[in-house]
């Protein structure tokens, strides 16, 4: 009975091990840019940010390093805050990312602030290449995330 049981438990554990190994490949070309965002820095200078966003940036620091190193969102390309929602999102729902809804908000609202500052240049660009309703939208999320957290 024991070693039915153990025997059940040990395939459990692997059946969520190769769910985890799937979830994690990428297509060479992702794993390319990947590795790439991976060498930059692995932390940002907080220290003029607001009060709340350095606060928020602890979250970000531990819930955003479990899988892959910070450096993988520190130097990546998204800039504009619906890149940001749809990939916060992507993270959370993976298996074990342990990101309640009240974290993702505070991560959000770190990854949109510091886009609009540390990677002003980046995201000026980018807005002059979407549609005019685009980059309305995108400006008024920053503004909003701005406007909470002075
Ligand atoms: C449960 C594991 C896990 C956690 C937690 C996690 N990630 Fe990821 N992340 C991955 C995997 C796996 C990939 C590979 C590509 C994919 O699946 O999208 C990835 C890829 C990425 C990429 C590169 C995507 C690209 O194609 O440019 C970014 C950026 C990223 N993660 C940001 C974050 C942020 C921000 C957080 C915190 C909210 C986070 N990750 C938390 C597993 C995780």
């Amino acid at each position: 009975m024991a070693a039915v049981l153990l025997g059940a438990i040990a395939l459990g554990v692997t059946g969520i091990g190769l769910g985890r190994a799937s979830a994690q490949e990428m297509d060479a070309a992702t794993k390319a840019r990947v590795e790439q965002f991976e060498k930059g820095p692995a932390t940002i200078d907080v220290s003029k940010y607001p009060q709340g966003m350095q606060e928020s940036y602890q979250v970000f620091s531990q819930k955003c390093s479990q899988c892959h190193k910070l450096s993988r969102p520190i130097n990546s390309d998204y800039v504009l805050p619906d890149q940001w929602s749809r990939y916060i999102k992507r993270m959370m729902y993976k298996p074990g990312s342990n990101i309640s809804g009240s974290e993702a908000k505070k991560i959000y609202e770190f990854v949109v602030y510091d886009s609009s500052v540390r990677k002003k240049t980046a995201l000026d660009a980018k807005l002059q290449t979407v549609t005019p309703d685009e980059r309305k939208t995108a400006e008024d999320a920053i503004k909003k995330v701005a406007d909470q957290n002075p």
